[in-house]
């Protein structure tokens, strides 16, 4: 029998289950020292069973610490103690429950439309061979089956983050579903590939498909059917947002682009994508049930185009790239939790978006069960209910419990069955000779090659090998890492340049006939190996150089190369003297030398931000503010006023999750040249010493804005660190402005502009021609129905379909789909939500996979030349935005940003090259939405700017359409 079947048919041995306690795997390793800060990162997970499980160990932030500390308190009997206590009693209450006094302010209940039923997936043609394949399967599955498959099987229940039940008899399997973004979380020998953010900042198309494509080898290699990633949300509404380096920068075009591309590589692979989190995930305050001990999380409150043009765009793209899985998101959408809003689900996302996939939700999202598959949940993630580790699912028995009372429609449970069928259908999933349907070859909850499979249940003793320990990096001209470097490399912002780079391997110029050789120091923390890359679990500490931010997006390093190392090596040792201090704390006054000596100072500091269940040295998920951490800014002042004793240049370069404020220092004669390295993964030594020497020209082009301040990012950029009500609630009152198109609107100057990057070599655009394909109109073509989706006898089973077979041994906390008697079922009638049995009108908007098949027609099509006028070969990124100054007629009483990004194509060339870039424009970019005739309307009168240069601000040519 199959591991994933034995876990459902609750194997027990007689194993003494004393000693075990599950724990996540990097907790077995994690360094753990006495700072505060260290404590932090470990002490604040807040998933882990491993610490109370009778606790929601989320309360790490809140009562559990205070009751801690009271018992304390009394055992000393002091009163000064108890009168501290007491006033932070009083803080808290305030804060967790001074939203009494604003509750008012609160909508009750939620400000989201309804939108029923779930409009059934089978409806493209794209999909129709999956669906016949899966209508099949399902109409053979018995409804314990059914639910087996829609519900998770528990926290640490399964080898990976997320495991489904299997419908043993029909042979279909159980599905591991797997973060993350950037990697294969929890894996040995896997690669480390750059974060999110950094593949933005290539704006390279075909790297960001190999990555993609990459990382699905790898997951299926690993045994994973799907993973969680890409990340376009948040998409980078707040600069200073916990887990903006998962995606691919501030804007909707650039996320939509790397997500699809993203998605297409591993979707190639035969991996399932899901695309993340669906919507407006903008900041970790707050984000998540009783995590901020709130006992509800933020609102996100945004208006109907906003939502379609720009925190739902780049899902539209991911849609109709055939993304197989959604996941929806943790906090709620205009007071609707994401997962539980039919309006988001059902109506935007399977009609208006025309989704064919399922939906899963976050890990714990799903806060209702009936009503949350009414809403158009398709799998509840990873099955546990409103609490980590304790068995309690919102679905699981409880589902099959609501079909057989009827509270639950059986056609959206065969709906919801038949989309993950489908998807694993789709990809392929069913070719023996890529998945053998054995699961996942490694844990996630344990390093060694022997453990048990559902370290979540205390009844699981029955150890297996667990870790198979299978190289999946690939080698030789197949290897990874060198997709990983490009990316690295590519993603590499130039951000200042003073004629001082690139630096010569061989030190000074050997015209310049110096007698001496040249003499390089290394500065700061970032430029070293620290206490090796996988010191704190899940990357949920600051040391050393930074390779990614932290969470359920990072993965284990299997090796990460330090920028100081790297570029020791890199110099010719005969004639340069590279001196290397890894720390922020250099003795400069001990040892004025080591700066008055150098001729060129490199300095590294860095700013690091995680996902919101951890913290570290103050950061709960979000920055606190938007400068270099760890004193990084106060090394850089003193190492450029100091360097070569005032006479040497100095070189700044930053790792970071987001834009940081550089005004502080940027202007300091010393400060020669910037450099923004993003977070590069493991190859981040290689990467800035190939750039730094010139063996590649720098390419990367700023994926954000760099303002001066916080404040110049607008109001709306704000991270809401408090709460402002019982349900925290933050409008986005800013709508489409958000970074470079609120310094636009504000005519405020960034110190670096979104689209911004150099290079060694120089380009020239010229020659812009603006084709007309087709001629304008107002509206896309008219909705066609598709095809007919799979219908199924929609009777309510039989009880005995979901009643715990005799003899069946569960284990304890995993959840399964059976009842346990008859008498379980009891009729009555359910409560639907307001608006139930309104029959919503399919949106014109819509009508096949990615929306009305109509917006993605070619409109206009536009090409330049662009040369490179310098003495090098080097890359530009040609970005093409659209302004819609000169629209006339009802159009110009619309409010349009003064620019938006429509295109981009990246071309090598050659010193004196010329090529000629083309691209096409659809009738989505052309277009905006209007909220009154809900569709996407082109603006018919007068014409549409169209604007191409090297950055949001630096246009070379316009033309018009
Ligand atoms: C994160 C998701 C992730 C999931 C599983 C959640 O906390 O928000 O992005 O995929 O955990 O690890």
């Amino acid at each position: 029998m199959k591991e994933a079947d034995q876990s459902r048919e609750g194997l027990l041995s007689s194993y003494d289950k004393a000693e075990r306690t599950p724990m996540r795997k990097s907790l077995e390793n994690a360094y753990r020292s006495d700072s505060d800060s260290d404590i932090d990162a470990t002490d604040f997970l807040d998933r882990d069973p491993l610490n109370d499980q009778s606790q929601p160990a989320v309360e790490a932030y809140g009562p559990s610490r205070e009751l801690a500390n009271l018992r304390r308190v009394f055992a000393r009997r002091s009163r000064c103690f108890f009168a501290i206590l007491t006033i932070l009693m009083i803080f808290w209450t305030v804060i967790a429950f001074g939203g009494f006094f604003l509750y008012r302010k609160a909508p009750k209940d939620g400000l989201s439309p309804p939108w029923y039923p779930t409009p059934p997936g089978g409806t493209s043609l794209k999909w129709q061979d999956s669906y016949k394949k899966a209508q099949v399967l399902v109409e053979k599955m018995t409804l314990a089956e059914k639910v087996n498959i829609t519900t998770g099987t528990g926290w640490q229940m399964g080898l990976a983050v997320g495991n489904t039940g299997p419908a043993i008899h029909v042979g279909f399997p159980g599905l591991a579903l797997q973060d993350g973004p950037l990697g294969l979380r929890f894996a040995d020998n896997a690669t480390a590939f750059p974060a999110g953010i950094t593949v933005g900042a290539t704006w390279n198309k075909e790297l960001m498909y190999l990555r993609g494509k990459a990382h699905g080898l790898e997951a299926r290699l690993k045994g994973i059917n799907v993973l969680l990633g890409p990340c376009v949300g948040p998409l980078g509404r707040m600069p200073a947002g916990g887990r903006n380096w998962e995606g691919f920068g501030a804007d909707p075009v650039l996320q939509g682009i790397a997500g699809a591309l993203t998605i297409k590589g591993i979707q190639e692979e035969g991996i399932i994508a899901t695309i993340k989190h669906f919507v407006g995930n903008e900041q970790e305050h707050f984000r998540q049930s009783w995590e901020w001990g709130l006992p509800n999380a933020i609102s996100s409150n945004m208006d109907d185009r906003t939502l379609h043009e720009m925190y739902g765009w780049p899902f539209q793209d991911a849609v109709k790239a055939g993304v197989a899985s959604v996941m929806c998101s943790y906090q709620m959408l205009n007071n609707s939790y994401s997962c539980g809003n039919s309006k988001l689900l059902n109506g935007i996302l399977k009609d208006e978006l025309g989704f064919q996939g399922f939906v899963q939700s976050d890990w714990l999202a799903q806060r209702s069960g009936v009503a949350s598959a009414l809403s158009g949940l398709d799998m509840s993630m990873p099955g546990d209910g409103l609490m980590w580790g304790r068995g309690n699912s919102l679905w699981g028995p409880e589902l099959s419990k609501a079909v057989l009372n009827g509270s639950l429609p059986v056609s959206r449970l065969n709906d919801m069955v038949t989309r993950v069928v489908a998807a694993w259908y789709q990809l392929g999933q069913d070719d023996k000779s890529k998945f053998n349907g054995e699961g996942p070859n490694f844990s996630s909850w344990t390093s060694d090659r022997i453990g048990v499979i559902n370290p979540g249940s205390p009844d699981d003793h029955d150890e297996k090998v667990v870790n198979q320990f299978i190289n999946v990096q690939g080698s030789g001209a197949d290897a990874h890492s060198i997709i990983a470097r490009q990316v690295a490399t590519e993603g590499i912002v130039l951000l200042k340049n003073e004629g001082i780079l690139p630096l010569s391997k061989d030190g000074w110029p050997l015209s310049e006939n110096r007698e001496i050789n040249m003499r390089v120091g290394i500065f700061g923390e970032d430029s070293g190996a620290g206490r090796g890359p996988n010191a704190c679990v899940d990357r949920g500490c600051n040391q050393g150089t930074l390779g990614s931010g932290w969470g359920s997006g990072a993965v284990e390093f299997p090796y990460l190369t330090p920028p100081g190392e790297a570029l020791v090596s890199a110099f010719n040792k005969d004639r340069v003297y590279v001196t290397d201090f890894p720390t922020n704390d250099p003795p400069l006054k001990q040892t004025p030398v080591i700066l008055k000596q150098q001729d060129v100072c490199i300095v590294f500091v860095n700013a690091d931000s995680g996902e919101g269940y951890m913290a570290y040295d103050g950061i709960r998920g979000d920055r606190n503010d938007l400068y270099a951490q760890k004193g990084g800014e106060g090394l850089i002042v003193k190492v450029a006023s100091g360097c070569g004793d005032g006479e040497g240049s100095t070189i700044v370069v930053i790792h970071s999750v987001g834009p940081v404020v550089v005004d502080g220092w940027i202007d300091l004669p010393g400060v020669k040249a910037v450099v923004m390295a993003n977070l590069p993964g493991q190859e981040s030594g290689s990467a800035i010493a190939d750039i730094l020497l010139g063996n590649v020209n720098p390419s990367g082009k700023l994926p954000y804005t760099i303002g001066k301040s916080l404040e110049d990012y607008g109001p709306g950029a704000k991270i809401l660190y408090y709460p402002n009500a019982a349900v925290p609630q933050q409008n986005f009152s800013e709508g489409l402005y958000i970074d470079y198109r609120h310094f636009d609107k504000e005519g405020i100057q960034p110190t670096f502009e979104f689209g911004f990057g150099l290079s060694y070599t120089t380009f020239e655009y010229s020659n812009l021609v603006v084709t007309e394909v087709l001629p304008k109109s107002a509206l896309p073509a008219a909705r066609t129905p598709g095809i007919d989706p799979p219908t199924y006898d929609d009777k309510i089973p039989d009880v005995s379909e979901a009643l715990l077979p005799e003899g069946f041994r569960k284990l304890k906390k995993f959840v399964y789909p059976y009842i346990t008697k008859t008498s379980d079922i009891k009729k009555g009638s359910y409560p639907y939500p307001v608006g139930y049995e309104i029959k919503q009108a399919p949106s014109e908007a819509g009508g096949d996979e990615g929306g009305n098949p109509d917006l993605w027609n070619t409109y206009a099509t536009v090409s330049m030349d662009i040369k490179n006028t310098g003495s090098i070969t080097g890359k530009e990124v040609v970005q093409l935005y659209l302004g819609f100054d000169r629209v006339q007629g009802a159009a110009k009483e619309v409010d349009f940003p003064r620019s938006v990004l429509r295109q981009f194509e990246k071309v090598e060339l050659e010193s004196g090259e010329r090529q000629t870039v083309h691209f096409n424009l659809t009738r989505r970019d052309l277009s905006y939405w209007d909220v009154v005739q809900q569709n996407w309307v082109m603006p018919t009168e007068g014409s549409i700017t169209i604007k191409v240069g090297a950055s949001s601000r630096d246009f070379k040519l316009t033309g018009w359409y």
